[in-house]
């Protein structure tokens, strides 16, 4: 009887000693959940990384939704100063895609760097096998105007093409004219729609990442 009450002491003891948690989790904060336009940028803030490697990374994400392989970009941790203690901030500047984005840090190390997966500028991609945490999401706020907005000379010496995308098919005009303060002709823009079919290759084309 004793014996055995003995053994539960000394094993919730062990136990206890052997979970107290000596480091938080990773965190993620953001200065902001919404962005008024496109091309302004958030602060992206992280605290309690513990033995931080010089390869961990930030991947973005846009929409949220996507595999940890599908970011649309990453940042190394290590380009904020003062990474070594486990906390830093980085400013990024954000294209409206019309989805939400989200951040994720993962842990990568020397050793993992896979000689053989690369990317369009020779750089080995960054190992998505350990997350540390993610942030939450990032909006864009309504009623903001056409967004990518592209001039362009077509086969026609008369002609120009201006692109722009909006969050709807409604209708839009496009005012111009010879100087800036006369822009006295209107034409009314040609409503198309692309597809995740009309993206040129994957992952775009096959996958909402
Ligand atoms: C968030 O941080 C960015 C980048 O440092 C800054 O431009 C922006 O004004 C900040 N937003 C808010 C709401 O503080
Ligand atoms: C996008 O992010 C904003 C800000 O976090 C959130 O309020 C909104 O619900 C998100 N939209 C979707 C479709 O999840
Ligand atoms: C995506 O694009 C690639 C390259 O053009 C093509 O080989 C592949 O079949 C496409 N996938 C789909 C689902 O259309």
């Amino acid at each position: 009887m004793s014996a055995s009450l003995f053994f539960l002491f000394f094993l919730l003891v062990g136990t206890s000693l052997f979970f107290v948690p000596t480091h938080q989790k990773p965190t993620i904060s953001l200065n902001t959940t919404t962005l008024s336009k496109s091309g302004n940028a958030v602060l992206i803030q992280w605290s309690e990384i513990s033995d931080p490697s010089h390869l961990d990374w930030l991947g973005i994400y846009s929409p949220p939704s996507s595999a940890h392989d599908d970011f649309v970009g990453y940042l190394f941790l290590s380009s904020s100063p003062g990474w070594q203690s486990g906390s830093g901030r980085l400013s990024i500047p954000l294209t409206n895609l019309r989805s939400n984005y989200s951040f994720r840090i993962f842990r990568w190390t020397d050793s993992e760097i896979n000689p053989k997966k690369r990317d369009h500028d020779r750089n080995p991609l960054p190992g998505t096998k350990h997350l540390l945490a993610e942030s939450p999401e990032l909006g864009f706020g309504p009623g903001r105007g056409p967004e990518q907005i592209h001039l362009a000379y077509t086969d026609r010496d008369d002609e120009m093409r201006v692109m722009f995308v909006t969050a709807d098919g409604g209708e839009r005009r496009v005012r111009y004219g010879v100087r800036r303060k006369a822009l006295g002709q209107v034409a009314v823009a040609r409503v198309g729609r692309y597809e995740r079919e009309d993206m040129c290759d994957a992952p775009a084309n096959e996958s909402v990442g």
